[in-house]
C-alpha cells in the first residue's frame, strides 16, 4: 500500500473536485480568460476570478485585486523581492529560509546591488523579533521572513516581526509556502505587505500554480511585461492589480483546480488543521519514543505545522529515505532546499528525514511509518 508524507513538497492526493475542475478548465470552459467577449472566454474569467476571491477570504486580504497569481510560490517570492528593491537596499533575511528566498537575495548581494544580513534562529529554532529589530539600518528596504520553516516545521513568530516592520516604516515579505491552507492566515493581523504561497501544497491545487497578496498601495516594479487584455492601445504596462503582474495567458487549468482547492479547504479548515495537528502529534510522539532517533522539529504542538524532520541512528537521511521508498512510504531527505536550517541543525552533511502529513492521511498511516522505521533500524544495524 502507497503511503504519502511528503506534503510539505506537493500535497498528495488531490480532492476530486480539483481532479474534476481542472478537467472542466480544458473541456467545459477552455478560452482565454479576459480577453475575448464570448461566452466561453467569460466562463473562463468568471473561474479565474472566483479563484482569486476564494484566496482573498483564505487570506484574510483587503480585496482581491491585491492577489496575484504567479507561476508558483518561488515565482510569488522573486517578484516581490526584486520588485521591491533598488540599488544599495539593505534586507534583513533568517538562515531558516528556502533557497526561493535566499537565492534571489544572495543573487542581488553577489552583484553588489543589495547588502543582507542573514539572522540566525535562536537556539530553540525560533528568530526572535528583536534581533531583527537590532538589525535594522537607515537603508533597510525589505524584511523577508518564513511563516514556518520547512525543515523544521517551526513556526516563526511572523506577526510580532510584522510590528517590528511597521514600526520601522520597513517592507514586509512573508514566505507562506508551508502555511497558507495548513495554519490560520490573516495579512492584515500579520501586518505584512507581502505575503507569497504556492498553490500546490496545503492549498490542495496542482503544480505551477501560487501567487503573491500584496497590500494596497504597496507598488512593486514588473518583471515581465505584456498582454493583459486591458488598456490595449497603450505600449506601456497598465498601473492596475491584477493585470499590472500578470502579463500573459494565464494557467487556467491550474487556476480552476486552485480555485476548487481553496473551496474544499475553507469548507473544511478547522477539521484538516485539528486532523494534522494530531498526526504530527501521533508521529512526534512515536518517533521520540524510538531508539536512536534525533528529532529537530519543535516539541511543542502549537509550535509546528504538519512536519516533523529526523534522523535514525548513523544512518544519513538519504539511506532512510530511500529504505522507505522500497516499501513504498513516500518522505524527503537531504536538504530541503534549505541550507542555512541545516546548517543551524548541524545536518548539512546528512541531512534530515522529513515526514510531512497531509488532509488524506491515517493514524494507520502514521504507524505503519514508525513500524517501518524500526524495521530499518534493525535490519540495517551494523553487526559487530
Ligand atoms: N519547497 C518544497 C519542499 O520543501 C518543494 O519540499
Amino acid at each position: 500500500m502507497s503511503i504519502y508524507f511528503d506534503n510539505a513538497a506537493t500535497s498528495n492526493p488531490k480532492p476530486p473536485a480539483v481532479v474534476e475542475a481542472v478537467a472542466g478548465a480544458l473541456t467545459r470552459f477552455n478560452a482565454n480568460p479576459g480577453r475575448s467577449g464570448h461566452r466561453l472566454a467569460l466562463e473562463a474569467g468568471r473561474v479565474v476570478l472566483d479563484a482569486r476571491q476564494r484566496l482573498k477570504e483564505l487570506l484574510g486580504a483587503e480585496d482581491a485585486t491585491g492577489v496575484i497569481f504567479t507561476l508558483n510560490c518561488t515565482d510569488a517570492l522573486n517578484l516581490a523581492i526584486k520588485g521591491s528593491l533598488r540599488y544599495g537596499d539593505h534586507v534583513i533575511t533568517t538562515m531558516l529560509e528556502h533557497n526561493s528566498v535566499l537565492r534571489p537575495l544572495n543573487e542581488l548581494a553577489q552583484r553588489g546591488r543589495i547588502s543582507l544580513t542573514t539572522i540566525p534562529p535562536r537556539d530553540n529554532g525560533f528568530i526572535d523579533p528583536g534581533d531583527i529589530a537590532a538589525a535594522i539600518r537607515a537603508n533597510t528596504r525589505l524584511i523577508v521572513v518564513t511563516h514556518a520553516s520547512n525543515v523544521t516545521g517551526a513556526i516563526q513568530p511572523v506577526a510580532a516581526i510584522g510590528q517590528v516592520a511597521r514600526e520601522n516604516g520597513v517592507r514586509y515579505l512573508i514566505d507562506g509556502a508551508q502555511a497558507l491552507g495548513g495554519l490560520p492566515v490573516n495579512v492584515q493581523a500579520l501586518r505584512c505587505d507581502l505575503y507569497a504561497f504556492p498553490g500546490h501544497k496545503s492549498l490542495l491545487g496542482p503544480q505551477g500554480t501560487g501567487g503573491l497578496y500584496i497590500r494596497p498601495g504597496i507598488e512593486l516594479y514588473t518583471l515581465r511585461e505584456g498582454g493583459t487584455g486591458t488598456g490595449s492601445d497603450s505600449v506601456l504596462q497598465p498601473r492596475e492589480l491584477p493585470e499590472r503582474y500578470e502579463s500573459g495567458t494565464v494557467n487556467l487549468p491550474g487556476i480552476a483546480g486552485l480555485g476548487a482547492g481553496c473551496e474544499y479547504v475553507s469548507g473544511h479548515l478547522s477539521a484538516i488543521m485539528s486532523h494534522e495537528r494530531e498526526l504530527t502529534a501521533a508521529l512526534y510522539e512515536g518517533l521520540s519514543q524510538m531508539e536512536g532517533v534525533e528529532i529537530y522539529s519543535p516539541a511543542e504542538e502549537a509550535a509546528r505545522a504538519g512536519i516533523v524532520s529526523f534522523n535514525l541512528g548513523d544512518f544519513s537521511s538519504s539511506q532512510v529515505a530511500d529504505a522507505l521508498a522500497q516499501e513504498d512510504i513516500a518522505v524527503r531527505g537531504g536538504l530541503h532546499c534549505a541550507p542555512g536550517a541545516h546548517r543551524v541543525l548541524g545536518t548539512l552533511r546528512r541531512g534530515a528525514v522529513r515526514a510531512s502529513v497531509g488532509h488524506a492521511n491515517t493514524f494507520e498511516e502514521v504507524e505503519q511509518l514508525l513500524r517501518t522505521l524500526r524495521e530499518i533500524s534493525v535490519a540495517y544495524r551494523p553487526t559487530s
